[in-house]
């Protein structure tokens, strides 16, 4: 007998960007994704702006969703949301959404923790994506989160280290603030990264014990580099832009692997996967391909669409969890802090 398909809408409001996706079993049908400009001016995300252009998004980006999968609403079997980590505003008007649909619609609701989604998007049935074997080891890089997590299953993650101060991404955005460069930097350092000579400038690495991240020193390290030099030449910034860039993405991507490496070390693992909007990053995905040739590592690169912020991750753990019948009530709270 042939199985039935099993559709979810996937939706994720966690942060500033509005997405709504929906799956067909483990196949993407859509995945709509509005950001919010509206951060560029202020140099990072507001809040209150934030949750206010999620309740104005929302309705249109659902509906874009639901259309170019070509399927009614009426066909939907569950509804997958982000009930955290992330702002709580933000989150609010997601899980309301989400509630009042599948409530309307008589079908189950699923919460998803969006850092496990950053991680399952790699069960996205995808052509040329292979999906990573249990037990591997994942490397969520956002502007949240900066974690090494041991994957023993879908739903069994342990978290082998974190960031004890600022995420990766914010370690992008910060320097690109003192650097003049809008919000978020990181794509843009990333491009310049790619034009400059990464060893121009050297800052100093971090020392941090185990497989726990620091970026909160080398933000500093660079404000008081980029202090001393334009006192000397009020021009140096626009002069070296690309050096400056490359050497602050050389260091970055150097207290990553350095960790990775020493994941791998202790757990025994070499399969890869990295998740989180640092991983469209041009300098890992290089420093990953290249640890396959030189440690016989196997790597897992998102594709880039499911890298940033997107709801075809909260979709695909939506699936996973409708497999499982692992369904929420409907006095689930949204939750601005969530451990994996
Ligand atoms: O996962 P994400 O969309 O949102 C969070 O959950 O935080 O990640 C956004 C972060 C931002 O800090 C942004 O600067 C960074 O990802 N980012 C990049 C690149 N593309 C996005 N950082 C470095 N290189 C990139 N190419
Ligand atoms: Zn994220």
């Amino acid at each position: 007998m042939k199985k039935e398909n099993i559709y979810i809408l996937g939706i994720e409001s966690s942060c500033d960007d509005t997405s709504a996706a929906v799956l067909c079993n483990d196949t993407i049908l859509s995945n709509v994704v509005a950001d919010q400009k509206i951060h560029t001016e202020y140099g990072g995300v507001v809040p209150e702006l934030a949750s206010r252009a999620h309740q104005q998004n929302i309705v249109p980006v659902v509906n874009q969703a639901i259309e170019r999968a070509d399927i009614s609403k009426d066909q939907l079997s569950a509804i997958a949301f982000t009930r955290g980590p992330g702002l709580m505003g933000s989150l609010l008007v997601g899980t309301s959404f989400a509630k009042s649909l599948a409530f309307g619609l008589d079908i189950p609701l699923i919460d998803v923790n969006h850092m496990q989604a950053h991680i399952l998007a790699h069960f996205i049935e995808e052509e040329d994506h292979q999906k990573p074997p249990f037990p591997f080891l994942a490397m969520t890089i956002s502007g949240g989160h900066t974690q090494i997590v041991q994957v023993n299953s879908h739903f069994e993650m342990e978290v082998l280290g974190e960031t004890i101060d600022d995420a990766v991404g914010e370690a992008y955005d910060k320097s690109g603030k003192i650097l003049g460069l809008g919000y978020p930097a990181g794509p843009e350092i990333d491009k310049r990264a790619q034009l400059g000579n990464p060893k121009a400038y050297k800052f100093t690495k971090p020392k941090v014990d185990g497989l726990n991240f620091s970026f909160s020193g080398l933000k500093t390290a660079i404000l008081y580099f980029v202090q001393r030099e334009t006192k000397a030449n009020p021009n140096f910034v626009e002069e070296h832009l690309n050096d400056i860039c490359a050497s602050i993405q050389y260091t970055i991507i150097g207290i990553l692997m350095d960790k990775l490496k020493l994941a791998v070390k202790q757990t025994g693992i070499k399969h890869i996967a990295i998740g989180g909007g640092v991983s469209a990053n041009s300098g890992i995905r290089k420093a990953l391909k290249d640890a396959e040739k030189k440690h016989d590592w196997t790597t897992y690169i998102p594709k880039f669409e499911y890298t940033t912020d997107n709801a075809a991750m909260i979709a695909i753990v939506g699936y996973l969890k409708y497999l499982e019948k692992d369904f929420s009530d409907f006095d689930v709270m949204a939750t601005a802090r969530l451990k994996i």
